[in-house]
């Protein structure tokens, strides 16, 4: 049998495979209310269907101001946390493990009339400039975030994952360029890492299940944070009892880095992350050959496979997955998906 597509026990779950399908915005919510609709059932039960061991779903909104766009999801109050469970037990129900990013867009939240930012410095002049948060805000913030991870786990999602990537507001309070305060919240690195620590406290206390946050570990620029920085941050978030480390790149600035992209560039990043902490870290980008993700994780490189547009393009993607890795052990969803499989 393939390490992918083996069941394993990690990071606080139990889980069919190694297949995480990562958050990926679909902007779905037309009504504009942080609401599921039957796109988002139909979307994720095709990809529990489809045999992901955990779903990971899109980064979810702790407040509407902190939405990336009016279209996403939210988990800011209780009508959204009923629909939601009801999302969640239909995936259960198909044998996947569900999580939920929780997250808040800070400067990028871009249909916010005036966006929260750690310091007053817009991302580009598409989006309106941001306020820098007052320590009110940011009390008002943290306690948004634990009163979503209290919604998460009464909807029955197995783990949260806290949005610190990509730019969002968690990412702009731990990097310099984007938090220039000179309060508690800014300064040192240990001051710009001290929102996520409080907010993973504050959640700990309330929430017995896994937590993970998701970090961008380079932001692609000389004055960010150093990967040495990061590896700071992810050996103070595993002693603060974090289950596990997602690792991605980027998203802080309006640049296109002049990288080579390819399948797996990004799981260099996660290998170095790997060698400081004990926890679970995962892998993701372009991971699309699955020889590459069986390589990845048999050299102790990362723990977790993250799909992203592949499971956008194949629903079918871990049945063809065990085809390419002859793992002859992988069950499709019954039968009838099995007659699929014969060409
Ligand atoms: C349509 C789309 C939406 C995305 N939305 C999110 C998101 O909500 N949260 C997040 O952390 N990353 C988001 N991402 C990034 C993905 O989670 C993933 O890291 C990225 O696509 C690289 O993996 P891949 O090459 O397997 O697609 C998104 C990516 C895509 C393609």
């Amino acid at each position: 049998m393939s390490m992918l597509l083996s069941p394993v026990e990690l990071a606080g779950l139990s889980l069919k495979n190694r297949v995480v399908m990562p958050p990926m915005c679909m902007y779905e919510v037309k009504a504009e209310d942080g609401l599921p609709t039957a796109f988002h059932h139909a979307h994720y039960g095709a990809r529990a269907i489809g045999g992901v061991g955990l779903i990971i779903q899109e980064a979810t909104a702790i407040e509407p101001d902190g939405r990336l766009t009016k279209h996403d999801l939210g988990l800011w109050n209780d009508d959204q946390k009923d629909a939601l469970s009801a999302l969640v037990a239909e995936l259960h129900a198909f044998g996947a493990k569900v999580g939920v990013q929780l997250g808040h867009g800070g400067r990028k939240s871009a249909d916010a009339p005036t966006p929260y930012a750690p310091s007053a410095i817009p991302f580009d002049d598409s989006y309106n400039a941001p306020q820098e948060m007052t320590l009110a805000d940011i009390k008002r913030i943290k306690a948004a975030f634990v009163a979503s991870a209290i919604r998460a786990d009464q909807a029955g999602y197995d783990m949260i994952e806290l949005h610190g990537a990509h730019g969002y507001l968690i990412n702009q309070f731990l990097e310099p360029m984007t938090n220039q305060r000179t309060d508690a919240y800014g300064g040192s690195l240990e001051n710009r890492f001290r929102l996520l620590k409080e907010i993973v406290e504050e959640i700990r206390k309330v929430f017995s299940k896994p937590i993970w946050v998701r970090l961008s570990v380079t932001s692609y620029d000389e004055a960010g944070n150093t990967l040495e920085d990061y590896q700071h941050i992810s050996k103070w978030l595993e002693k603060l009892g974090v289950a596990a480390l997602d690792i991605s790149t980027g998203g802080l600035l309006p640049i296109r880095p002049n990288i080579p992209i390819y399948g797996g560039y990004q799981a260099g990043f996660s290998a170095k992350i790997k060698e400081v902490v004990t926890i679970p870290v995962t892998a993701v980008g372009l991971l699309n050959s699955p020889e590459l993700c069986e390589y990845i994780l048999q050299n102790g490189q990362a723990d977790l496979i993250q799909v992203g547009r592949g499971l956008i393009r194949n629903t079918n993607w871990l049945a063809d997955a065990a085809e390419v890795l002859h793992d002859h052990d992988y069950k499709v969803y019954n039968n009838s998906y099995k007659r699929g499989q014969v060409r």
